[in-house]
């Protein structure tokens, strides 16, 4: 009913000029992909100037790409925002919004998360919505708390009426790019816990369509065990997805 999705998040890594041959290393490693008949889905999430050449190489590959952030605002004055309509128009199924760096580091609020994600909808794309404790929640027993009062302000004003007009990816801030992952069962909880909050907000048919990913150090050893949670619906993956050979045995071990 929810076909995985893998997403690599590359976060700012790569030249166009790298990411050309990544693409095309990444396609011949990986036919089952082309025709969609593979088993996951699987996204590129590279910065905004190598948009374009995703664009031009995976067209047609079974592959999406996406972004990793949006604009709050629509056209205008807003020098540096990129608008949710140029990622739309460069075939971006998928853009990232509230991932922790931003969160920490741009003082992301979870209104402003919100109103990204409605953009992000008007214009057609897919959010991933990113959210997750960091450690002092979790070592104070709030991890689950935390997590959805997060998402409950990061979903401000957001409709959803089929549930595949958003994705949501549980990132625990302690596990991101540390080594450290969420045990398996840790994840399914979680993706639980949040499968339950939109079931309540959203209706039950709603949360049945969701996907709930997980992030925070996945890497080829660990993608089948914390994928095989009922919940758990795909992978975020940062740094073990910058590498075609490490990314390609993801995608095998998920599908
Ligand atoms: P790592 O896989 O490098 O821990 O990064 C996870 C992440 O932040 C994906 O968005």
């Amino acid at each position: 009913m929810r076909t995985p999705l893998l997403a690599g998040n590359w976060k700012m890594h790569k030249t166009p000029s790298e990411a050309r041959v990544w693409f095309a290393e990444f396609l011949e490693a990986n036919p089952a992909l082309q025709g969609g008949r593979a088993a996951v889905e699987v996204a590129l999430l590279p910065s905004f100037p190598l948009l374009p050449v995703a664009a031009e190489q995976l067209a047609g590959s079974g592959v999406a790409w996406g972004a990793q952030d949006v604009s709050a605002h629509g056209f205008g004055a807003y020098t540096g925002e990129v608008a949710a309509e140029q990622l739309a128009d460069l075939g971006c199924r998928y853009v990232v919004v509230g991932h922790s760096e931003r969160r920490a580091y741009w003082n992301e609020s979870d209104a402003l998360v919100a109103a990204k994600a409605r953009r992000a909808m008007e214009a057609g794309l897919v959010p991933i919505l990113c959210v997750g404790e960091r450690l002092e929640e979790r070592e104070a027993g709030r991890a689950v708390a935390f997590t959805l009062e997060q998402l409950a302000g990061s979903l401000e004003g957001v409709e959803l009426t089929t549930g595949e007009e958003l994705v949501i990816a549980y990132e625990p801030v302690w596990a991101i790019g540390t080594g450290k992952t969420a045990s398996a069962d840790d994840a399914q909880a979680m993706a639980a816990a949040i499968r339950g909050f939109l079931a309540r907000r959203y209706g039950e048919a709603v949360a049945a369509r969701t996907r709930i990913l997980y992030g925070g150090s996945m890497k080829p050893a660990n993608t089948a065990e914390i994928l095989a949670g009922p919940d758990v619906d795909g992978g975020l993956v940062g740094g073990a997805s910058l590498e075609v050979a490490s990314f390609s045995a993801m995608v095998e071990a998920a599908g």
